[in-house]
C-alpha cells in the first residue's frame, strides 16, 4: 500500500477507459468488472470526462457524455465494501471526436479555461461527489499556455473542487510549470509507460526526482492503437514458465521498478481484471528480471 492523493491504496488501479469507449462491454459487465477488482483489492479507479462515445459529429450527444463516470459511480453505489476507502481519479480538459464519414473516433484538447473548470464540475456530479479526489489535467493544449491551464487546475484545488492535482501525457517542461503553479497539490503524473513504450524523454525519473507518484497509462500497450508484439517477447517466456498471462507478469516488472510508480490497466471482462489484479503479489525473481527487457528507453540504446 502507498499514499496517493491521502488514500493509501495498492499501486495496481483499475483504468475504465475500456469500458467507456469503442469496445466497450454492456454496462452490467462493465459494473461487473469494476466490482471484481474491488473484491479483489483494488482502491484506485481511473476515469475521465472524456469516456464516452460520441454518437453525433462534434463532441458527443448528450445522451452518452458522461458514460465513464455515471458507470464508476453506479459501480460503487451497488458495491458492498468500503467506498471510502477508494480513490476516484478524474481527468479534465479533453473531449471525444467522430468522423461520420470513416466512423472514426477521436480526441480533441480543450483546456479553454471555461471548459476545464465547467467540466471539471460535472465531473464531480456525475461521480456524485462534493469534491473529486483527484483531479487530472488530461493533455495539454497546445491551443494555450501551459501555464494557464495549471492556473485553472489550481483554482479548481483552491474553490474545493478538487482535492489534489495531477497533470498527463507531459514532458519535463510541462510538469516543471505545475510544480511551479500548483506547488504540493500537484501529487501524480500520468505517463504512457508499458514494454512497447519506454518512456522515450525520460519523465519517469523526473517525476520521481520531485516526489511525485508516476501512473503508468496503457500498462499493457494499450487497446486502441495496434502494438509492437515483439516489445513483448520476453514476458511471454517467463509468463509461460510461470503459467500465467503475460499481462500479469509485465505488471509485475512495472511495480518492480520503483515503489512511487502505479500501473492502471484496463479489463474488459472479470477474467481479465482479477488476472492482472494477481500481479501484486508476483515476485520475479532476479533471474527472470535479466531476461526482461531494460526499464528505461535511454539503457535500452
Ligand atoms: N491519460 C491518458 O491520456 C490515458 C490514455 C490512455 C489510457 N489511460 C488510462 O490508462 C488505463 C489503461 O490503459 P489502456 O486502456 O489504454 O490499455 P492497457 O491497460 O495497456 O490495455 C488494456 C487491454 O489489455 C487487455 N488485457 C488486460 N488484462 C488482460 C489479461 N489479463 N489477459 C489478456 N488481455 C488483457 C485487454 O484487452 P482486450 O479487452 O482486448 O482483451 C484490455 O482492454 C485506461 O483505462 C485509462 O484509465 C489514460
Amino acid at each position: 500500500m502507498t499514499m496517493l492523493a491521502g488514500y493509501d491504496v495498492p499501486r495496481l488501479g483499475l483504468g475504465t477507459l475500456a469500458l467507456a469507449v469503442e469496445g466497450r462491454p454492456s454496462r452490467e459487465t462493465a459494473i461487473d468488472v469494476i466490482h471484481a477488482a474491488l473484491d479483489a483489492g483494488t482502491r484506485y479507479l481511473d476515469t475521465a470526462w472524456s469516456y464516452y462515445l460520441p454518437t453525433v459529429a462534434g463532441t458527443g450527444t448528450p445522451g452518452d457524455l458522461g458514460y465513464g463516470e455515471t458507470l464508476v459511480r453506479d459501480a460503487l453505489a451497488t458495491w458492498d465494501g468500503p467506498r471510502d476507502q477508494v480513490l476516484v481519479a478524474t481527468k479534465t480538459g479533453w473531449r471525444r471526436t467522430w468522423d461520420p464519414t470513416t466512423g472514426r473516433y477521436g480526441w480533441k484538447a480543450d483546456a479553454r479555461p471555461e471548459t476545464m473548470a465547467a467540466d471539471a464540475r460535472q465531473s464531480a456530479q456525475r461521480l456524485g461527489v462534493d469534491t473529486l479526489d483527484l483531479l487530472y489535467s488530461h493533455c495539454d493544449d497546445p491551443q494555450l499556455p501551459y501555464v494557464e491551464q495549471m492556473e485553472v487546475l489550481r483554482d479548481l484545488v483552491d474553490a474545493g473542487v478538487a482535492r489534489y492535482a495531477g497533470v498527463s501525457r507531459v514532458g519535463a517542461e510541462d510538469i516543471d510549470i505545475a510544480r511551479r503553479i500548483l506547488g504540493d497539490r500537484l501529487v501524480a503524473v500520468q505517463n504512457m509507460y508499458s514494454p512497447a513504450f519506454l518512456d522515450p524523454e525520460g519523465t519517469f525519473a523526473h517525476v520521481r526526482s520531485l516526489g511525485l507518484a508516476f501512473v503508468c497509462f496503457s500498462p499493457l500497450g494499450g487497446f486502441l492503437d495496434p502494438v509492437d508484439e515483439r516489445a513483448f517477447a520476453g514476458f511471454e517466456e517467463v509468463a509461460r514458465r510461470r503459467g500465467c498471462s503475460r499481462q500479469r507478469v509485465v505488471l509485475a516488472w512495472e511495480l518492480a521498478r520503483d515503489p512511487g510508480l502505479f500501473v492502471i490497466p484496463s479489463a474488459r471482462s472479470v477474467a481479465e481484471a482479477r488476472e492482472d489484479r494477481e500481479a501484486v503479489g508476483l515476485r520475479l525473481t532476479e533471474d527472470e528480471l535479466a531476461t526482461l527487457p531494460p526499464y528505461s528507453a535511454d539503457s535500452a540504446v
